[in-house]
């Protein structure tokens, strides 16, 4: 039996499942592993020496076990701070990242203020810096680190939701005013927010875009999709080809209830 090369999606939580529902949509007939490393959630607020070793081991694991064409690190704080080193010690692999969506931004803001609302891991990384060195030098950048965001995203998907004030708290350092400028775009750094950004609309001081990455990420998976050396894509039934489920699995083993009607909605069989 031939089984199809399946696509593996990594994240620290649910936030991955963000960039995996845009995959669906563009790669319907790639067979999709999402790995969860809940063991180790949140990523965001982990030393760069350990996570990054954490990370590395990971990957290779998960790299042997499913043997997967192209490998999508759907995490800014990995990716940031990983990005290189897996391409470094996996030459043969295809890797696709998530980074903050700097450059988007800065073309596409009117008043030059932006601000990029992430984790504290992802604001500090040397990686975030040089992206606004190299694609934002002509505007205000500021960087919002939360600690609890990622949290509250884990939370709402859940059904238990954060209070407005709680959630305010988390983004209001986003919205800055200079004279008869206001901060007009603000960057989803982090895949966990973009399940918020409906609240932060509710909740923002005045309208700004919210950018989530997420359909880039799906078009850029697309391109190295198509370009890999691998078998025919497909869940559907090609001769000799057994179709398999998409599946997700959680590091810490975790099997409660709640979590699996989650991942059931979508589409993953844990
Ligand atoms: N979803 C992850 C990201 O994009 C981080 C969440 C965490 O702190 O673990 O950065």
């Amino acid at each position: 039996m031939i089984c199809h090369r399946p696509v593996l999606i990594l994240d620290s939580g649910v936030g991955g499942l963000t960039v995996l529902r845009e995959v669906r949509f563009k790669l319907p007939y790639e067979r999709l592993v999402y790995v969860i490393d809940d063991a180790a959630f949140p990523y965001g607020g982990w030393d760069e020496i350990p996570l990054a070793e954490r990370l590395i081991d990971l990957v290779g694991r998960q790299i042997e076990l499913h043997d997967p064409k192209v490998v999508l690190i759907a995490c800014n704080t990995a990716f940031t701070l990983v990005g290189e080193a897996l391409r470094a010690a996996f030459p043969d692999m295809a890797f696709v990242g998530t980074v903050p969506a700097i450059k988007p931004a800065a073309h596409r803001t009117r008043s030059g203020l932006i601000s990029v609302l992430a984790t504290p891991g992802t604001v500090r990384r040397a990686y975030t810096r040089d992206l606004i060195a190299r694609h934002a030098s002509n505007c205000h950048v500021r960087l919002v680190g939360s600690d609890l965001l990622a949290e509250m995203a884990e939370a709402h998907l859940r059904g238990d939701d954060t209070a407005d004030a709680d959630l305010l708290t988390e983004i209001a350092d986003c919205f800055l005013e200079d004279g008869a400028r206001r901060t007009d775009i603000i960057v989803l750094a982090c895949t966990h927010y973009p399940f918020l950004a409906n609240r932060f609309r509710e909740i923002a001081p005045w309208p700004v875009d919210w950018i989530d990455p997420a359909e880039a990420i799906a078009r850029q998976l697309a391109r190295v999709v198509e370009t890999a050396r691998v078998l025919p894509a497909g869940n559907v039934s090609v001769r000799g080809v057994e179709a398999q489920p998409d599946q997700a699995i959680f590091t810490s083993g975790r099997r409660d209830a709640d979590s699996l009607r989650l991942l059931t909605g979508f589409g993953l069989s844990a």
